[in-house]
């Protein structure tokens, strides 16, 4: 059995870059082709044999509570028109076995701040975080890749990869020593660096197991990057602890936190949608495009 159990999901920010359809509905609802993103990224936590869900969660995110909890009515509805199918997808959206827990992060202070809030619910397990913006399509799942090595090192493992040099400034960036096939030991970490700042172009992507030693340092953070708690800052801290590794994992990421990469994973994985391929395919191949 996994030893990694516990999966914070940050889903208080504010999803300012997709205005107005965030006013009143988190980012995190957002759906690629019929599923939201939270729900992508509590499949790869599942996947990777976590079985609480902890949902850090703001003002205008009851919608996540009510996506992960019994939808009676609806149910009920559906299974007298004989729609079974969708009946299946609607109860299988979480396994039994599988546990959400919400805290609200009262106010926005930041990355790292959010994941603090989940200490008393972690208590003293090494966990994951998953940022569920970062869409990862991989085989395994990148957090199953992660919690593998995880329980062959027991080290805190930060998932990255390669960005452009020209948007350093969007990402924490790595610097590290070559140790393993896509594995790297952490020297150090910065929050969004300018390019010529940039100690490589490794970029932290929103997958991390971390070890409750992490608490502490973030509590005793001050403000960072963009005036907010980073987790960045805290890993920063973490390293000169115990060692930590940045994985290099296998598999495509989409940034869903931008409009562009939100549409780039809707279009591929409409193209592998079985219901939709076919027509979504010869639709695209008629759009005349200049
Ligand atoms: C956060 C982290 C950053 C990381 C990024 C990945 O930034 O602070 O280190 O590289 O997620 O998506 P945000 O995108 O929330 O500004």
């Amino acid at each position: 059995m996994s030893v990694v159990k516990k999966a914070v999901f940050p889903v208080a920010g504010l999803g300012t870059r997709f205005l107005p359809a965030t006013k009143a509905s988190p980012k995190e609802m957002l759906p690629i082709v019929d599923k939201p993103l939270i729900q992508y990224a509590a499949e790869e936590a599942i996947d990777a044999g976590i079985t609480e869900l902890i949902f850090v969660t703001g003002r205008s995110k009851r919608a996540i509570e009510d996506h992960f909890d019994k939808a009676y009515e609806l149910e009920a509805e559906l299974e007298e028109r004989g729609k079974d199918k969708i009946l299946r997808s609607l109860r299988g959206i979480l396994p039994k076995e599988a546990t959400c827990i919400y805290i609200r992060q009262p106010e926005a202070l930041g990355l790292g701040h959010a994941v603090l809030c989940a200490r008393q619910v972690v208590g003293e397990a090494p966990f994951a975080v998953i940022l569920a913006d970062d869409l990862i399509d991989a085989e395994p799942s990148a957090l199953r890749q992660m919690v593998s090595l995880y329980e062959h090192y027991h080290n805190a493992i930060i998932g990255v990869q390669n960005v452009a040099r020209e948007e350093t400034g969007s990402y924490g960036i790595v610097r590290t020593r070559a140790w393993d096939d896509r594995l790297h030991r952490l020297e150090g970490i910065i929050e969004k660096p300018a390019p010529a700042e940039a100690p490589s172009t490794l970029g932290v992507v929103g997958r991390y197991i971390l070890t409750p030693r992490i608490f502490d340092l973030l509590e005793s953070l001050g403000t960072g990057s963009g005036g907010e708690i980073q987790l960045t800052d805290g890993i920063a801290q973490l390293l000169e602890r115990e060692q930590v590794l940045a994985y290099e994992f296998a598999g495509k990421r989409y940034d869903c936190g931008s409009k562009l990469g939100y549409l780039e994973a809707t279009v591929e994985y409409a193209l592998r949608h079985p219901e939709l391929k076919n027509e979504f395919r010869a639709y695209l191949k008629g759009l005349s495009l200049s």
